[in-house]
């Protein structure tokens, strides 16, 4: 049996490695000045993929509800899915800001939550955001496709 330390240790290492694999990083200290978040959304959906898939899905309500259009959405909002009294009970909205204090401590920010799962590393975070924001533009822009595969593997440079 492992602890909750030692569990989460693992998945720290898990996530460095995982960062050291990931392109896109610019390892010259320099951060992309595009919006006021400046996540990379592309390195959030393989994060998406490798950390979230495991719960939720975009499109559909699995362990946890479903994020395609979770951005300015109310907290614990969807009517399909059974939420904790603390989330069905906030009357908040998911922006950057409470995505971010949600993502980095659930039970810090929504006492009683049952989303056992956090994202220590703020990149890592920021890079999710952008991800869930970009997901949920697309979806009310869009032109109405049905299902969006967020897994595609982008060979470009
Ligand atoms: C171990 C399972 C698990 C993992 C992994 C997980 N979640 Fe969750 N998540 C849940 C559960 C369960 C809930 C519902 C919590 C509640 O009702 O208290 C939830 C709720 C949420 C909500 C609130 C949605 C709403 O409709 O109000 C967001 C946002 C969220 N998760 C984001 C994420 C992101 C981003 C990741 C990946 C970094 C992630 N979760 C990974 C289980 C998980």
């Amino acid at each position: 049996m492992l602890k909750t330390e030692t569990q989460l240790a693992i998945v720290m290492v898990l996530g460095l490695s995982a960062l050291a694999l990931l392109p896109g990083r610019s390892f010259g200290g320099m951060e992309p000045a595009d919006g006021a978040l400046g996540g990379d959304a592309e390195r959030g959906a393989l994060l998406y993929d490798s950390r979230c898939i495991g719960c939720h899905s975009l499109g559909a309500n699995r362990i946890g509800p479903r994020h395609d259009d979770v951005f300015g959405r109310e907290v614990g909002s969807l009517d399909d899915y059974d939420y904790s009294p603390a989330l069905k009970q906030s009357r908040l909205l998911w922006d950057a800001e409470s995505l971010d204090r949600w993502l980095a401590d659930p039970e810090g920010f929504l006492p009683g939550q049952r989303m056992n799962f956090m994202v220590e590393v703020p990149e890592d975070r920021r890079d999710l955001i952008a991800f869930l924001m970009r997901t949920a533009q697309g979806r009310s822009q869009g032109s109405g496709q049905g299902s969006d595969r967020p897994g595609d593997s982008t060979s470009g440079g």
